[in-house]
C-alpha cells in the first residue's frame, strides 16, 4: 500500500473526496495521516471519525516560519508519504519542506493559474469580469500557488453568481479533479519535462 498525507486547515471536502475516492475504487494506496495546523479544522474531526490518524501541529507556536516548517517535516516523516497532498492548507511551505518532498507535493488552487494565486480568487474573478473561472491541481514550489500544472477543471461564471454560487460550482470539480490527479501521481503516470506536466498514457488534464 502506498502511503499520503493530507494537509488541511479547515474544512475538509477535497480530503473526503480523496479517502472516498481511494475506497470507491480500491486504490493501492491509502490516507494515512491528516495533519493541521489548526486543532478546529472540521477536516480532523471527520478523519478521526474515520479512524485515520490525525495530527495538529499549531503553527502559531513558531514564531519563525523556518521552525515550523522543520517540524511539520519531522512530523510527516513518521508516516514515510509517497505523496503529500495540500486540501485547503492555509500556510505557505518553506524550501525545505518544498524540497524534501519535490515530485511528490501537490495543491489543489481554486482557479486557473496562473491567473489568480493567493486569496479570495473567486471574488476577484467576478471583478475582473471573468467569463471562465476554475481550479487547478499543481505541483508545489517554493512559490505560493505557482508550480507545474498537473491538470485544470473549467466551469462557466453565470449571470447572476456570487462569491458563493461560484465557489460551489468549481468545488465540485475540485473534487472529481483532484483525487484523479493524485492517482496519477501514485502511479508514476505524470511527467515533468521543462515545467510542463504531462500524462504518460495520453489522459486528458483538462476538466471541461
Ligand atoms: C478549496 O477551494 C481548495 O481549492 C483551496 O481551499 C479550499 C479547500 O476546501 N485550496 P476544503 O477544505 O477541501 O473543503
Amino acid at each position: 500500500m502506498k502511503r499520503i498525507v493530507v494537509l488541511i486547515s479547515g474544512r475538509g471536502s477535497n480530503l473526503e473526496a480523496i479517502v472516498r475516492t481511494a475506497r470507491e475504487e480500491g486504490w493501492p494506496a491509502r490516507v494515512e495521516a491528516v495533519v493541521s495546523n489548526r486543532a478546529d479544522a472540521a477536516g480532523i474531526a471527520w478523519a478521526r471519525g474515520l479512524g485515520i490518524e490525525t495530527a495538529v501541529l499549531d503553527h502559531r507556536a513558531y514564531p519563525e516560519r523556518a521552525r515550523f516548517d522543520e517540524a511539520l517535516a519531522a512530523l510527516v516523516d513518521r508516516w514515510q508519504p509517497d505523496a503529500v497532498a495540500l486540501a485547503g492548507f492555509m500556510r505557505i511551505l518553506g524550501p525545505a519542506f518544498v524540497q524534501r518532498h519535490e515530485g511528490r507535493l501537490l495543491n489543489v488552487h481554486p482557479s486557473l493559474l496562473p491567473a489568480f494565486p493567493g486569496l479570495h480568487t473567486h471574488r476577484r474573478a467576478l471583478e475582473a469580469g471573468c467569463k471562465l473561472a476554475g481550479a487547478t491541481v499543481h505541483f508545489v514550489t517554493a512559490e505560493l500557488d505557482h508550480g507545474p500544472i498537473v491538470a485544470q477543471a473549467v466551469v462557466p461564471v453565470l449571470p447572476g453568481d456570487d462569491e458563493a454560487r461560484l465557489a460551489a460550482r468549481v468545488l465540485e470539480r475540485e473534487h472529481a479533479m483532484y483525487p484523479r490527479a493524485l492517482r496519477w501521481l501514485l502511479d508514476g503516470e505524470l511527467l515533468v519535462e521543462q515545467g510542463v506536466v504531462r500524462h504518460r498514457g495520453g489522459a486528458s488534464q483538462l476538466w471541461l
